[in-house]
């Protein structure tokens, strides 16, 4: 880009991306002034409440001793951290990259301030793992693939509709779930003031989604729908399974249970149930995960779009559009 590029740039005048920047100052945080980091971690704090983590809900789970359900607990959540905090860098990448790269004003506003919420986000969970004091699992090849098949990506639609739109979606019902289960003030805290950027930075990737939807001829909406409605049921209907079993399992061992390989079947069979019971309250359209709010918002869900895709008679889809009727009468 040039300075003749730069010289007058056109604001789209969106007024709901333009109040985004606006909010970004009014409702800032200050990482220093309003977290008490002076709040002693203690080594044997589960941290959160053992039914956030995988498997934390099954029976076999809760009956084990205390102190190994520390254990495994806080290994969870120390995975959990550190999969955020190297998200957050990616995130400031690629806004870092959507500045660079977006000729409108506003759009390019949203995304210079969104790259320091990032920032800030970074060096709050990197603090509080500092202070949990312990070594942190790798994240998983999946993880890491995805956030590297982000990072080589140049094309505003791509970038914003996998950041911002799929991913901020995706972590909004997990720092929603963090918040709720957190028994430790610092991190119900942290997680609690971070959301509250987060849930701008979803909304820009709402915006941006529906805008382009608006004016895309419907063979483009119905394709870009395809690859991310697969994308967005794929990984709702993506549950703890065996992957997460043998970390569980791991960690356990290590926490010196000494048959921890013999409870995995039993666990396996009750999580399946849990899941089963997570996914049934999803379809009743009693609880629609934001990834699917955020796509009805968008306009992927549609009567013409849903119909392309041969989805009507999918019961999450239907649990959605069921829902977004009460999420209205509230609103
Ligand atoms: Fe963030
Ligand atoms: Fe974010």
């Amino acid at each position: 880009m040039r300075t003749r590029d730069l010289l007058n740039l056109h604001n789209t005048g969106h007024p709901g991306i333009n109040a985004l920047f606006a909010k970004a100052h009014s409702a800032d945080w200050d990482f220093e002034k309003d977290v008490d980091w002076s709040l002693p971690v203690e080594p044997d704090d589960p941290l959160v409440g053992h039914a956030w983590a995988a498997y934390g809900k099954t029976a076999t789970f809760q009956a084990l001793p205390e102190p190994a359900k520390t254990h495994a607990t806080r290994r969870s959540v120390g995975r959990m951290l550190n999969i955020l905090q190297v998200g957050e860098s990616v995130a400031q990448n690629v806004c870092a990259r959507l500045v660079l790269t977006l000729r409108e004003e506003d759009y390019r506003n949203h995304a210079a301030a969104q790259a320091m919420d990032e920032a800030r986000h970074h060096l709050a969970y990197r603090r509080f793992l500092d202070a949990m004091g312990e070594q942190v699992e790798d994240i998983d090849a999946g993880t890491e693939m995805m956030f590297d098949a982000l990072l080589s990506m140049d094309d505003p639609l791509e970038l914003i509709a996998t950041e911002q739109f799929f991913l901020e979606s995706f972590a909004m019902n997990i720092f929603e779930g963090l918040r709720r289960e957190a028994t430790h003030p610092l991190l119900r805290r942290i997680v609690e003031l971070i959301t509250r950027d987060e849930s701008r930075h979803m909304g820009f990737g709402v915006l941006y989604v529906a805008e382009w939807m608006r004016r895309a001829p419907l063979e483009r909406r119905i394709a870009f729908a395809r690859r991310w409605m697969g994308q967005i049921l794929g990984s709702l209907l993506d549950r703890p399974g065996p992957i997460m079993l043998s970390r569980v399992i791991r960690r356990l061992r290590e926490a010196g249970v000494a048959d921890a390989e013999r409870l995995g079947p039993r666990m396996l069979r009750e999580q399946q149930e849990i899941n089963a019971a997570e996914l049934a309250e999803a379809v009743s359209g009693a609880s629609v995960p934001h990834l699917l709010r955020s796509a009805r918002r968008a306009g992927l869900l549609e009567p013409e779009i849903v119909e392309a895709l041969h989805l009507s008679d999918e019961p999450l889809i239907r649990g959605a559009l069921r829902g977004s009727i009460d999420a209205e009468a509230h609103a």
